[in-house]
């Protein structure tokens, strides 16, 4: 008897996105599934990848493709990692803990984001693989020092610093749905909002044994964790320029990842502010609506990087043939968003699994049809794109 997430049911991320759907409030599912103003980003970071085009070698054995990789120098099983999504506790009860488990059980590392609704050490000890945190200034130098410091503490492998939210992008989906208001607390204000959780009694059951509209644990105030409150204001306070980085990197005196780069340029300078990796990213669309898709930035950062800095990838991934691509245009390894936060929205813990197994066995079918033994082998010469990406900026 197959489960609720396995086949026939359940073949890919979208069959995932749609479950979620019907589980989630419709506010919770637009605040994933959305992105900024019209979405034109949101929409051409998974396009993008349709006009990059395979050019397999066939009647190539390939008896076991080998995925391992190492990102800062940490043992990976798959080339992907998951990528910091707040709030992920409204997903699903202890959504944070039950995402870093299910990627510390594929062998692979989980980022928790700053806007998270569970303590980094329950998640660090949730994982049992490597945990990185994702660092917003929100609140304040003082307040970034003390997560910084906890961080540490709790064993984080590196710190993300995120570069391209100095303010939030407007998502409009939010604003409809009434999102501002659900979070004020004020009763008269949620009223008109309220139905939509109504009509999803199951997950508002869950959504209570869980503890309710919860706090932000990571950021302490002076008087304590920050309460919960809308994510687009919150991300207003949180501008980090490139001053900022080096104190960040005074106080942390581990591996740097600078999140959000969309050229060469900031690649570079990324670079020579200490960063060890960067990720060439414009948040899944949900920032600065209009940007290029982020696949077709990647290999201009590669260009520019020469090597000096691993490069890692995120955006519109939601098959393991799309991780495939960025693996041959030079990324290291790719961040996934989405697509496991519509797992967890699902099905939780066994909802991210799914979504891991998911990519995982699209990566090994894709390598063995291009006739390609394992990803650290793939290159640029398995795949053609669009003449004008390659054009020097
Ligand atoms: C619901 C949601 C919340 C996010 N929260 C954060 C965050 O707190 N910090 C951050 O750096 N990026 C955040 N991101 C961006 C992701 O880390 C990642 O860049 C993006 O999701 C990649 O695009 P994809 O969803 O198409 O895979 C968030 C993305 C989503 C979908």
């Amino acid at each position: 008897m197959p489960g609720p997430v396995d086949p026939p049911r359940i073949v890919t991320v979208a069959d995932l996105r749609r479950v979620a759907k019907k589980r989630l409030p419709r506010a919770v599912f637009d605040y994933i599934d959305g992105g900024a103003d019209a979405e034109v980003t949101l929409r051409e970071n998974c396009r993008a990848f349709d006009d990059v085009v395979f050019r397999p070698r066939c009647a190539v054995a390939t008896p076991r493709c080998d995925l391992d990789t190492t990102v800062l120098g940490a043992r990976l099983r798959v080339p992907f990692l998951l990528a910091p999504v707040g709030s992920s506790r409204l997903f699903y009860p202890r959504g944070e803990e039950v995402a870093a488990r299910a990627a510390g059980v594929a062998g692979t590392t989980y980022i928790l984001s700053t806007l998270s609704g569970c303590p980094l050490q329950d998640v660090v000890r949730a994982s049992g693989g490597p945990v990185w945190y994702q660092l917003y200034l929100i609140g304040g130098r003082d307040v970034a020092l003390g997560a910084i410091a906890r961080a540490r503490d709790a064993g984080c492998a590196a710190l993300v610093v995120t570069i391209d939210t100095p303010v939030s992008g407007l998502r409009e989906r939010d604003v409809r749905n009434g999102v501002k208001a659900l979070v004020s607390g004020k009763p008269f204000a949620m009223l008109p909002h309220v139905f939509q959780f109504l009509a999803k009694p199951r997950w508002l059951a869950a959504y209570f044994r869980d503890g309710g509209l919860m706090k932000f644990p990571n950021i302490v105030l002076p008087d304590g964790p920050m309460p919960y409150a809308d994510v687009g204001a919150a991300l207003e306070q949180s501008m980090v320029s490139w001053n900022d980085l080096r104190w960040i990197r005074e106080a942390w005196r581990g591996p740097i990842v600078v999140k959000g780069v969309h050229t060469g340029d900031d690649a570079r300078r990324a670079i020579d502010e200490g960063a060890g990796a960067i990720v060439v990213s414009n948040h899944g669309g949900r920032q600065l609506d209009g940007v290029a898709a982020s696949v077709r930035m990647l290999p201009e950062v590669v260009a520019a990087v020469r090597g000096r800095a691993e490069v890692l990838f995120d955006g519109g991934i939601r098959r393991g043939s799309d991780v495939v691509k960025a693996l041959c245009l030079g990324a290291r390894a790719v961040l996934v968003g989405r697509a496991y936060a519509y797992g967890l929205g699902a099905a939780g813990g066994a909802g991210v699994t799914r979504a891991i197994d998911i990519l995982r066995n699209d990566i090994v079918r894709t390598l063995t049809l291009l006739g390609v033994a394992s990803t650290a082998a793939l290159d640029a010469s398995s795949v053609d794109v669009p003449a004008d990406w390659l054009r020097p900026h």
